[in-house]
Formats: structure tokens, sequence, C-alpha cells
């Protein structure tokens, strides 16, 4: 009896993450456009995750594979203090965008640090829509 509440409860948990995922993906995608921003595109999330910007603070160029990679399977590295970063894809890592707060919290610091302004909306939202499609 206990063994089979166990399994029942790794069901649960298995089955329940990514669509977990996806709903907060949705939701933090409305509001973007409730923002002001129009449909979202997974080729322009593309272009601006690889668009290397050459930084006033940096003779190295920055964009935000510096710290993902591009390989959004495998773990990252950060760029200045070599820590390992998660994948990025909601397949290799079930934690992946199921907390719109943490997702607003990065955004913002990561396009500071990486384009030394804040992302707009539909910025955020094409590249959300990209990174959730890995
Ligand atoms: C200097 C290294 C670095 C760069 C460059 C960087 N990031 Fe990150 N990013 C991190 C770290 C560290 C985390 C938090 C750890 C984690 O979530 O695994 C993170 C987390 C995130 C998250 C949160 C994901 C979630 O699970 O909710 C998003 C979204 C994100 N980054 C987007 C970007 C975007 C977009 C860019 C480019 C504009 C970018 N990052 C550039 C280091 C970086």
């Amino acid at each position: 009896m206990p063994k089979y509440i166990l399994l029942l409860t790794g069901m649960f948990i298995t089955l329940q993450s990514p669509v977990f995922a996806t709903e907060v993906v949705d939701t933090t995608l409305q509001g973007y456009q409730s923002q002001g921003a129009g449909e979202f595109s997974v080729d322009a999330g593309k272009t601006l995750w690889n668009n290397e910007i050459i930084h006033s603070k940096s003779p190295v160029t920055r964009s935000c594979a510096s710290c993902h990679g591009n390989d959004f399977n495998t773990t990252g590295k950060h760029i200045k203090t070599g820590k390992t970063i998660k994948p990025m894809s909601p397949t290799a890592n079930p934690k992946r965008f199921t907390d719109q707060e943490k997702i607003e919290k990065w955004f913002r610091r990561n396009c500071k640090w990486t384009w030394g302004r804040e992302c707009t909306a539909q910025e955020k939202g094409d590249m959300l829509l990209f990174l959730s499609k890995q």
C-alpha cells in the first residue's frame, strides 16, 4: 500500500510539472501583451537571444548565450563567476519557467547586464516563447 501511494505521487509530480511551466509561460506572455506587446515570434526570440552587444563596460561582446550557451539541453556557465547554470529547456529542466517572479527578476538583471538596458515587453515575450519551445 505505501509503495502504491509513492508511485501515484511520483506520477502526479511527473505529469504536473511540464503543464505548470506551460501555464506560467502563457500567463507571462499575456501579461506582456497587456503591456502593449503584439504577437510573439520564435524567430525574433532566437535573433534577440543571439544578439551580440558591445557593452561600454566590457571589451568582449555580450549576448544571452554568453552564460546560457546555445545548447538549451545542457548546462551553461556564468561568464563572470564560472558557476554552472541549469539547462534553459523546460524539457531538460522541469523547474524552468514555473515561477513568474523569477522570470521577471532574471529578465531585469540579465537584460541590464547583457544589453545595458531593460528588455521591452515585446523582446521578453519573443525570447520567452523561443526558450519555452526548446
Ligand atoms: C552573466 C550571465 C548571464 C547572462 C549574460 C544572461 N543570463 Fe539569464 N540567468 C543567469 C543566471 C545566473 C540565472 C539564474 C539561474 C537559473 O535560473 O538557472 C539566469 C536566469 C534567467 C532566466 C530565468 C529562467 C527561469 O527559470 O525562470 C531567464 C528568463 C533568463 N535568464 C534570460 C536571459 C536573457 C533573455 C539573457 C540575455 C538578455 C540572459 N538571460 C543573459 C545568468 C545570465
